[in-house]
């Protein structure tokens, strides 16, 4: 059975003063804290056994927000994530939890206008590796870029490049074997002092075990002022399929 793993910890910094009152990821998005969204995507693929990482300040306000998770019609298990030492760092906390099972992880802060239930099956149907899931943007300098060959598969991810060498981001959706723990253990801090899922996602690139599949509908990371904004509409406008 395939477990999910919402990575809410972080600091929100660029969205202060807003996070002065609680986490990025419980601020208003359409009609509801941004996490239900993330719930929703995992629960709409029938993925209910859910871990919530998030920091010590906020982990009370998760708890009120999302209980138990029979609201949700799943599971709710909790970590803390001490120190915020980058998404790679957050997901080591879910080991124990993944119990050498396969995961999907969804970043908190990713709003995505239609279902991901594809990917889920597409990963389903993969034997081992890992999956991610790309999205052409106009501003992937902001992303994790992925550089694909001419027989379309991934060549490289870069973490936020200052010369981008496509246009395809990597969103905050990936999909693990249960290798991906030993991976962690080998990856080190970037330039920026953060453990980074790109070291992660390019490990498996590496071993030839990394595939993707594309998003559909639009995307945003949520973590500025203005995509929050936009996350706002796309929400609004797209009620329908959880
Ligand atoms: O949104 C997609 C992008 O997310 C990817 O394209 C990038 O490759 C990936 O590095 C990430 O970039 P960001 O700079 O946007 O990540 P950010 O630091 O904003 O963290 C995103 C979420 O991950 C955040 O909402 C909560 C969680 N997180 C982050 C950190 C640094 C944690 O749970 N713990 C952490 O220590």
């Amino acid at each position: 059975m395939l477990k999910g793993v919402i990575l809410a910890g972080g600091l929100g910094t660029r969205l202060y003063p807003l996070t002065k009152v609680t986490s990025k990821n419980l601020l208003p998005v359409g009609n509801e804290p941004m996490v239900f969204h993330c719930v929703r995507q995992l629960t709409s693929a029938d993925i209910t056994d859910i871990l919530i990482v998030t920091n010590p300040q906020y982990v009370g306000d998760f708890v009120n927000a999302l209980g138990s998770g029979k609201d949700f019609g799943c599971e709710f298990t909790y970590r803390v994530q001490e120190e915020a030492k980058g998404i790679a760092h957050a997901l080591a906390l879910a080991e124990g939890f993944a119990n050498n099972g396969k995961i999907a992880v969804l970043l908190g802060d990713n709003i995505f206008e239609t279902s991901i239930q594809h990917a889920v099956e597409d990963f389903q149907a993969q034997q081992r590796g890992a999956r991610v899931l790309l999205k052409q943007v106009p501003d992937p300098e902001r992303y994790g870029v992925a550089v694909l060959n001419g027989n379309d598969r991934i060549v490289a991810i870069e973490e936020k490049p200052e010369h981008p060498k496509s246009d395809y981001a990597v969103v905050g959706a990936y999909f693990y074997d249960a290798s991906v723990f030993d991976i962690i253990r080998t990856v080190e801090p970037s330039a920026r002092g953060e453990y980074e899922v790109t070291a992660v996602n390019n490990a498996y690139m590496h071993r030839g075990e990394l595939e993707y599949s594309f998003v559909r509908g639009k995307w945003v990371d949520a973590g500025t002022f203005d995509s929050l904004s936009e996350a706002h509409q796309i929400l609004l406008n797209s009620l329908d399929w959880h």
